[in-house]
């Protein structure tokens, strides 16, 4: 970064504790000199013309900005706000607070970055009380941060009432609906379109990967769970994943980019999607983990693809299934667990339906809405301003 102008309250451009380069400036806070580029500042203008008071929305179109955009003054004040007063005339305002809140470092982005708890089966799922969950906000936002580490979270003592699982979800956020029942009812029934309805092992899996956006969070409420058998199963898939990237990068890099169709259907629905079993975000961190074996279709991908496919699947397979990754435990009724449905797998032992009834419901949600409910509680959702100006 340039920034030959060195600070000196005769330059044009620069005054005390700044220094003014071509396309950015360091700006020397309380706590240490930080960087910020003109474009990026003029953009983030708080004056009254820049942004929608009422509702802190940006009203400065940002495509509007020059692209040699420029201060023609710039200097702290002794609270360490930085003024600037654009080559136009125009004039903006930064407290120290926000500039240091926004700062946008490598350091200090990695200070702001949240890496989630890993964990394999040796570890219980977090567990809340229903009252507490609901009642108040510091219940609720325990089983919100846990979730947000672990990926899951076991709430009991929830009324065993058919529909309560939604009540949760409604009073947290909001319930994902998709194709087939919105609560959707799991008990031995011979005639039903999922093999959930069968007595059998159900291996770890994510639910829904026939969508392109699977629900980001699932809710499983225990009604009646009397049957011999029948043990929950839970599975960090980002732990398995993060392991498999160090041992195998090129098992790894087959599942993240290699296209996997899975299907979901009844007599009257339909759902469909085609995707890779990984899905990496920006920073190249597993974002969505979709696994399913019963539900993935014929593999349709050119001919040498398939074996690599098969070796990488297996392998991954092979870990989901095993012991240093599963926990295994016998939910009580009333119990309702929580997944992170992009992360954490979930399945269950096959049980006895001779021996007593098994019946559980389930919703799905959104992880977004979730994390705004924290954010919410947290007091985190309202805008720091940058400042308040009047129009210039
Ligand atoms: C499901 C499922 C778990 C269980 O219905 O998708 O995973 O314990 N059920 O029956
Ligand atoms: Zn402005
Ligand atoms: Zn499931």
């Amino acid at each position: 970064m340039d920034h030959s102008t060195i600070t000196t309250t005769a330059s044009p451009a620069a005054a005390a504790g700044v220094r003014v380069g071509p396309r950015s400036m360091a700006v020397a806070l309380p706590d240490g000199e930080r960087t910020f580029h003109h474009v990026w500042l003029r953009d983030n203008c708080w004056c009254h013309a820049c942004r929608v008071h009422q509702t802190a929305e940006r009203n400065l179109f940002t495509a509007d900005i020059p692209t040699d955009v420029a201060p023609s003054r710039a200097w702290l004040d002794e609270h360490a706000t930085l003024h600037i007063i654009w080559d136009d005339g125009h004039r903006s305002a930064y407290t120290s607070a926000w500039l240091a809140r926004h700062d946008y470092s490598d350091r200090a982005r990695a200070s702001r970055r949240h890496d989630p708890v890993l964990w394999g089966g040796d570890v219980q799922p977090p567990a809340f009380d229903h009252a507490d969950v609901m009642d108040g906000a510091s219940g609720q936002l325990a089983y919100l941060e846990a979730l947000r580490d672990v990926g899951v979270a076991i709430v009991r003592g929830v009324p065993t009432v058919p529909g309560e699982v939604a009540r949760f979800a409604e009073a947290l956020g909001h319930v994902r609906e998709v194709a087939f029942e919105r609560v959707h009812n799991v008990c031995h029934d011979p005639e039903g379109y999922n093999v959930a309805h069968t007595p059998g092992e159900l291996k770890p899996h994510t639910d829904m990967p026939s969508y392109m956006w699977p629900p980001s969070v699932q809710l499983i409420h225990f009604l009646v769970n009397r049957a011999d058998g029948g043990e929950s199963v839970v599975v960090d898939g980002w732990r398995v994943l993060s392991d498999l990237r160090s041992d195998d990068p090129d098992a790894f890099a087959v599942l993240a980019s290699v296209p996997v169709p899975f299907q979901l259907f009844s007599a009257s629905e339909d759902t469909y999607a085609v995707a890779p079993m990984v899905q990496l975000d920006a920073e190249d961190r597993v974002a969505v983990f979709r696994f399913s074996n019963q539900l993935a279709c014929p593999l349709d991908v050119s001919a040498d693809v398939v074996e690599p496919f098969y070796a990488a699947y297996r392998r991954l397979g092979a870990m989901i299934d095993s012991p240093a990754y599963r926990v295994v435990f016998k939910a009580a009724e009333g119990d309702l667990l929580t997944l992170h449905g992009h992360r954490v797998l979930h399945g269950r032992l096959r049980f006895d339906p001779g021996s007593g009834a098994r019946h559980l419901q389930d919703v799905y949600m959104e992880w977004d809405d979730l994390m705004a409910r924290r954010r919410v509680l947290r007091g985190e959702h309202r805008p720091l301003p940058a400042s308040m100006l009047d129009a210039s």
